[in-house]
């Protein structure tokens, strides 16, 4: 250590020195004036600030502020706001969902996106618990993104089932079936689970047919959608396991949903309609999300209608009003068109005839009304008829 001395004696330095060139040193300068403007300034502001908002911790509480302002508040605030926004951009659809039917909404590319893209959220929160995130199924719980539909993947079904909820019953040992018998089953169930690569083996298939199992999954296996029994011939299984064999064999013993059994699979569907959890129209935009997971049902493209010529050659003249005199001059008038269009129908000029001989208003009426159909006959035939 050598004997401190400042090598730049009369320079207002504090005598630190940072580097061993001794170029770095501490200065004992006063500030800049603006630097110590803004300062005074923060100083004013602090005091402002801490007046307006909550500040000061005072005996287990604190000063609240005179703005009243909390970060409750300003979320409350914010999310009035985005509730707002959202209920004037998107009212009109919401309206639109609940009132088209569920094919209507598959039809129309806007609605059914918008209510794919808001169910989203509601199958996250009521049904990914079970079905997984994406609807991929977990164990014990069906697949919704395939096309193996336990129930059905109509519109109709996937709402039924979701409205509903639904419980599969499956008796336990069904005809007294030993464990061996439960065993040969699940083999021969599993073999022909494999299509053309298994060998089922007959014996099998003749034990399966007289212990009940073709009552509710068919003499083909496909099982029957009514009965939510599933198919035990497609190797998709309900009731997934690492030992498929093993899970096979738990079924056939102990059978599905039987209370009474501790070992029996489960297999409940809650019912979601009844429920204040998800209300009419998030019901409908779940079914719309089910079915287009993947394996809904196509739904038929809707109907044409048949679109009314605007042309004034097949537009009706309206009576002025329910007086004969007006009636009459609109019946004659219709007709007139009607001829024009070659498209008058027998007895309607009868009736007009008649009903001036009688001065009958009834008749006139009915004349009118005659002539006005032929006229949209004669439109709609324009339009909707084959063309050449
Ligand atoms: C507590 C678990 C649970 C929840 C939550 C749940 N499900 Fe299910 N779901 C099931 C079970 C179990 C089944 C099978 C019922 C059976 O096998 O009888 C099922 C069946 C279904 C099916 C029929 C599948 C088929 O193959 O036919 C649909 C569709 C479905 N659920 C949709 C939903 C929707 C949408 C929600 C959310 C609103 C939901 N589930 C919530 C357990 C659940
Ligand atoms: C009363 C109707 C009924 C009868 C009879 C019945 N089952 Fe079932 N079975 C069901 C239903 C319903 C399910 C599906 C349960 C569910 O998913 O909710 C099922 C499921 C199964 C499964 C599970 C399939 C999988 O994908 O995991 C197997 C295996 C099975 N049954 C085999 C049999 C055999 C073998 C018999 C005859 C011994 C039989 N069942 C008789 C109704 C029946």
């Amino acid at each position: 250590m050598s004997k401190h001395e400042n090598p730049y004696p009369g320079e207002n330095n504090t005598g630190h020195f940072w580097d061993d060139e001794q170029d770095l040193r501490e200065l004992n300068n006063r500030p800049p004036r603006w630097y110590m403007q803004a300062m005074m300034v923060g100083v004013v502001a602090v005091v402002i600030y801490s007046f307006y908002y909550p500040s000061i911790p005072w005996f287990g509480d604190h000063y609240k502020g005179s703005a009243g302002w909390t970060q409750i508040t300003e979320m409350n605030e914010s999310v009035a706001e985005l509730e707002a926004y959202r209920e004037k951009k998107f009212a009109a659809t919401e309206k639109a969902i609940a009132e088209s039917s569920l094919e209507d909404i598959i039809r129309d590319d806007e609605l059914r996106t918008y209510a794919v893209k808001t169910a989203k959220t509601l199958f996250g929160d009521n049904c990914a618990a079970c079905h997984g995130a994406a609807g991929q199924g977990n164990a014990g719980f069906p697949i919704l993104a395939d096309d193996d539909w336990l129930y059905g993947g109509s519109l109709a079904k996937i709402e039924q089932t979701i409205a509903n909820g639904r419980k599969g019953n499956m008796p336990a040992r069904m005809l007294g079936i030993t464990d061996a018998q439960a065993d040969e089953l699940a083999t021969f169930l599993i073999e022909t689970g494999k299509g053309a690569q298994g060998n089922p083996n007959s014996a099998s298939k003749a034990l399966y047919m007289s212990k009940g199992c073709i009552g509710c999954h068919g003499p083909t296996l496909a099982g029957n959608q009514m009965l939510g029994s599933a198919n035990l011939s497609d190797s998709i299984y309900r009731f997934k396991a690492e030992d498929q064999h093993a899970s096979v064999v738990r079924t056939i013993i102990h059978g599905v949903n039987q209370g009474h059994d501790p070992q029996t699979q489960d297999a409940v569907m809650p019912a979601f309609g009844h429920s204040s959890v998800i209300d009419a129209v998030q019901l409908k935009k779940l079914v719309v999300y089910v079915h287009q997971l993947g394996g809904g049902v196509p739904v038929a493209p809707a109907p044409k209608k048949a679109s009314v010529s605007k042309d004034p050659k097949y537009t009706p003249v309206a009576a002025k009003s329910d007086s004969f005199a007006d009636v009459v001059v609109a019946a004659e008038a219709n007709y007139k068109k009607n001829l024009a269009q070659n498209a008058a129908w027998r007895d309607t000029g009868k009736m007009i005839k008649e009903a001036k001989k009688s001065k009958n208003v009834a008749l006139a009426k009915k004349a009118n009304a005659q002539a006005v159909n032929a006229l949209r006959q004669a439109s709609v035939a324009l339009t909707a008829g084959p063309t050449f």
